[in-house]
């Protein structure tokens, strides 16, 4: 799957363009602030609907501009289509082959987007929000359909620490609250399973990478944190929805005095362990950068497995962050796999591809093909 035209107008700093990428590499150089990740966001906003950068799409637009507009062609499989994002003052327009579309469909696979940036380089490192969010996002390239269960929870959530917020303020009895908790329940059941299956399929996939990165002497684990200790392999729906109630049960007198939901697939994490040992504290810096790799990586053979396609793959400035060999196995892996690729960099001696490459200069908002 690639992008063969891809504009946008009044994104963030960018001049309005229109650009015919290569089908394999393209790098984009230039200085800091240019707007080399502002490219690659206009990208990741034809495939999530949203930013990758915290904040409000709003933001998106051109400062002193009403609305923007990013649009690309995309060949999946030999068809070409479609897709154009607007982000208006009444919100967000998406038009798949011209059309309008107003929920989010299932077809929303229409093109998978791997972004690996320097919020995954400290992945190993950081608190589990990261790694929550890495996660998600992963389970939605693969299964777009999980972007409503997750907002679905995320409704059941806010619903049940409003209750609890009354219930603090005298307003509500305590003990309905218990009765209100069967759609958390149930959707967090569900957004847990998906991530376990989604462990489970990319798992295979990560351990033979970090392995094949580092030579083998240590093995990378990935282990899913939440709901206790006990493991939570194999687990059906019913189990967890019976596993979230009992922690809920025991959660509730806590989440009462503190007025929220301290309990659930938004608190819980992902386990890095390296020779059966937490990464966190004890990865030496080579080891992160190895283990955070080999998770991208991965999950590039885990969407070519689910689609039969490599997903076009964003890499913001991360040669810079990696040391001389982690940033040579990037290489030698993006020359051997397919996919297209969009790779920023403040200086093009990092990037080092035997492939076909166009280079892309971006300078003050301003896109321009490098000739020669
Ligand atoms: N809505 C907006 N309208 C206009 N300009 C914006 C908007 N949002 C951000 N910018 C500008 O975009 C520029 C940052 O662009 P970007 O993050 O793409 O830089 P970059 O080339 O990736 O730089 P670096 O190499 O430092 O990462 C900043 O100058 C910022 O002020
Ligand atoms: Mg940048």
């Amino acid at each position: 799957m690639h992008l063969v035209a891809f504009s946008a107008e009044h994104f963030r700093n960018l001049a309005p363009f229109r650009l015919e990428p290569h089908r394999r590499f393209n790098i984009l150089e230039g200085r800091n602030g240019q707007g080399k990740t502002n490219l690659l966001e206009a990208v990741y906003l034809l495939s999530a609907f949203r930013s990758f950068r915290d904040g409000r799409n709003r933001e998106l637009v051109a400062f002193g501009q009403e609305r923007a507009t990013v649009f690309a062609e995309i060949v999946k499989k030999g068809v070409s289509r479609t897709v154009e994002v607007a982000i208006t003052p009444k919100g967000k327009r998406v038009a798949l082959d011209g059309k309008a579309i107003t929920s989010l469909p299932d077809e929303l696979a229409h093109l998978s987007v791997v972004l690996f940036g320097p919020d995954d380089l400290v992945l190993t490192k950081e608190g589990p929000q990261l790694r929550r969010r890495f996660l998600d996002r992963a389970v939605y390239a693969v299964s777009p359909e999980y972007v409503n269960e997750l907002r679905a929870y995320g409704v059941a959530l806010k619903n049940r620490n409003r209750l609890l917020r009354q219930a603090q303020e005298g307003r509500l009895d305590p003990a309905v609250i218990a009765a209100f908790e069967k759609e958390l329940v149930a959707h967090g059941a569900r957004v847990m399973l998906r991530r376990l299956q989604f462990l489970e399929s990319y798992r295979p996939h990560f351990v033979r990478v970090f392995s094949e990165i580092t030579g083998g002497e240590l093995a990378g684990g990935i282990t899913y944190r939440g709901l206790g200790k006990a493991s939570l392999a194999d687990a059906t729906v019913a189990d967890l929805e019976a596993r979230y109630r009992a922690v809920l049960d025991e959660a509730r007198q806590t989440d009462l005095r503190r007025g929220f939901t301290s309990v659930g697939p938004h608190t819980h994490d992902l386990g890095f362990t390296i020779g059966g040992r937490p990464a966190r504290t004890y990865a030496s810096q080579g080891q992160h950068r190895a283990f955070v790799l080999a998770l991208k990586i991965a999950e590039l053979h885990r969407i070519h497995d689910a689609i039969g396609d490599y997903p076009v793959f964003l890499l913001d400035d991360v040669s810079s962050e990696l040391d001389e060999e982690r940033n040579a196995q990037l290489m030698r892996y993006l020359d051997s796999a397919g996919g297209q690729v969009f790779i920023t960099t403040t200086d093009r001696r990092w990037i080092h591809l035997t492939g076909d490459t166009a280079v892309w200069r971006v300078a003050e908002g301003r896109v321009s093909a490098e000739v020669g």
